[in-house]
C-alpha cells in the first residue's frame, strides 16, 4: 500500500498529500499501526500524552515503567510518545535501537530549569554530597548525577540510602520538598518546578473539597508543599492509577496533568473524577510540552523515520550508569520486577 503524508500545513489533496483536516483520526490511527507492524516499531505513549495517542501506543506508563519498557524493547525502532528527556533516557538504555520522539522541541519546565553548567557549579558547593536526579532533566544532567529516580521510587530509593549520607535533589524543589517532609532528610534542593502541578493551589482544591466532601483529594508529588498538605493521596501516576481502583472512595479530586484522566475513567467507568486547575476554566493542567506530539507528527515520525535522538556515545555511557542503578536498586526494593 502506498504511504499518504499527513501535514498540518498542507492545504487540499495533491499527490501523496493529505490535508490532515480531511482525515478522520481513525484512518490515522490504522495508518500508524500499519506502519508500526512494517518497520517493526513499538510505540510507547507516558500517560499524558492526548487519548488518541495512548489508543495507538502498544504501552502506556509512567516515567518508570516506560524507562523499564524501553530497556526490554528487542523492535528496530521505539517511537517515544512522551517528552525529550524520556525518549532520551529510552536511547541511553537501549542505544542500538533507533528512538524517534514525534516532536523534538517537547521538552520540560524541569528539564529546562537545570543547565549543565549551572548546575555544576551548583554540585561544587556540595562536594562531600551525592546527587539524585529526578529523571526529567537532561541526559548532561543525569551524566553528572549518582543515582537517579521518579516519582514512582523516590522515597523507597532515598530511605535505601544511609541516614547521614548527604544528598543533593535536582531539579524539583517540590518532589525533593516532599520526600524530605516524609523521611526527614534534609536534602539540598536545586530550584525548579514543573509548571503545570506548581500552579495548582492549594485554595482551588480546599474549595473543590467543600463543594466535594465525598472526595477524596489526590495529588502528584511535582505539586507544591502547602497544596500536597490537603491532599488525601500522594503518589506517582502509576501510584494514583492503584489508589484509585483500591479506594472506596466514588470522588476523586485529581490534582495532576488531564491526560491520566483517560486511563482513569476507562479503569473506572463508575467513578467520577474532578480535576484541579490553576485558574477557573484554564486548560492550564494540560502540558503543553505533552500536548505537542499529535497523530499527524506521529504518522509522520513513523513514516519518514525522523526526528530521531542522536546522542554522543560518552554521554551515553555516562548518564546510564546512575539510570541501571535506579533500576537495579528499584529491583531490589521490590519497586518493579
Ligand atoms: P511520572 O510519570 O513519574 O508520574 O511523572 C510525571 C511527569 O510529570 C512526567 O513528566
Ligand atoms: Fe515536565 Fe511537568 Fe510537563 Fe511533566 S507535566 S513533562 S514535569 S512540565
Amino acid at each position: 500500500m502506498q504511504n499518504v503524508r499527513f501535514s498540518v500545513y498542507q492545504v487540499g489533496v495533491f499527490d501523496n498529500y493529505i490535508n490532515t483536516t480531511n482525515m478522520e483520526d481513525e484512518k490515522m490511527k490504522s495508518e500508524i499501526i500499519r506502519l508500526k507492524k512494517e518497520k517493526n516499531a513499538v510505540i510507547l505513549g507516558h500517560y499524558y500524552q492526548r487519548d488518541e495517542i495512548q489508543d495507538v501506543s502498544d504501552y502506556i506508563g509512567d516515567s518508570l515503567a516506560l524507562a523499564q519498557k524501553a530497556q526490554q524493547c528487542d523492535n528496530d525502532i521505539i517511537v517515544f510518545c512522551g517528552v525529550h528527556f524520556m525518549a532520551e533516557t529510552a536511547k541511553i538504555l537501549n542505544p542500538s535501537r533507533k528512538v524517534l520522539l514525534p516532536d523534538i522541541t517537547a521538552s520540560c519546565s524541569l528539564a529546562e530549569s537545570c543547565k549543565g553548567e549551572d548546575f555544576a557549579r551548583f554540585k561544587a558547593q556540595y562536594p562531600d554530597h551525592m546527587v539524585i536526579s529526578y529523571v526529567n532533566c537532561s541526559a548532561e544532567i543525569k551524566a553528572m548525577s549518582d543515582l537517579i529516580c521518579t516519582s514512582g521510587n523516590a522515597e523507597q530509593l532515598v530511605r535505601s540510602l544511609p541516614e547521614d549520607q548527604k544528598i543533593i535533589f535536582a531539579p524539583d524543589k517540590n518532589l525533593g520538598g516532599y520526600i524530605n517532609s516524609i523521611t526527614g532528610r534534609n536534602m539540598v534542593l536545586w530550584d525548579g518546578v514543573c509548571m503545570v502541578h506548581d500552579a495548582m493551589k492549594a485554595e482551588t482544591v480546599i474549595k473543590l473539597k467543600i463543594e466535594n466532601p465525598d472526595a477524596a483529594v489526590i495529588a502528584h508529588p511535582e505539586c507544591n508543599g502547602a497544596l500536597l498538605q490537603v491532599a488525601d493521596f500522594v503518589g506517582s501516576t502509576k501510584a494514583m492509577l492503584n489508589f484509585i481502583e483500591k479506594s472506596n472512595y466514588k470522588k476523586f479530586i485529581v490534582a495532576t496533568e488531564t491526560g491520566i484522566l483517560y486511563e482513569m475513567k476507562k479503569n473506572n467507568p463508575e467513578k467520577e473524577f474532578i480535576t484541579v486547575t490553576a485558574k477557573e476554566g484554564c486548560n492550564c493542567a494540560d502540558c503543553s510540552y505533552m500536548k505537542q506530539n499529535t497523530l499527524e507528527k506521529l504518522y509522520n515520525c513513523l513514516l519518514d523515520e525522523t526526528p530521531e535522538i542522536v546522542m554522543d556515545a560518552a554521554i551515553i555511557e555516562r548518564a546510564k550508569l546512575p539510570i541501571i542503578k535506579m533500576l537495579d536498586l528499584s529491583k531490589k526494593l521490590g519497586i518493579i520486577k
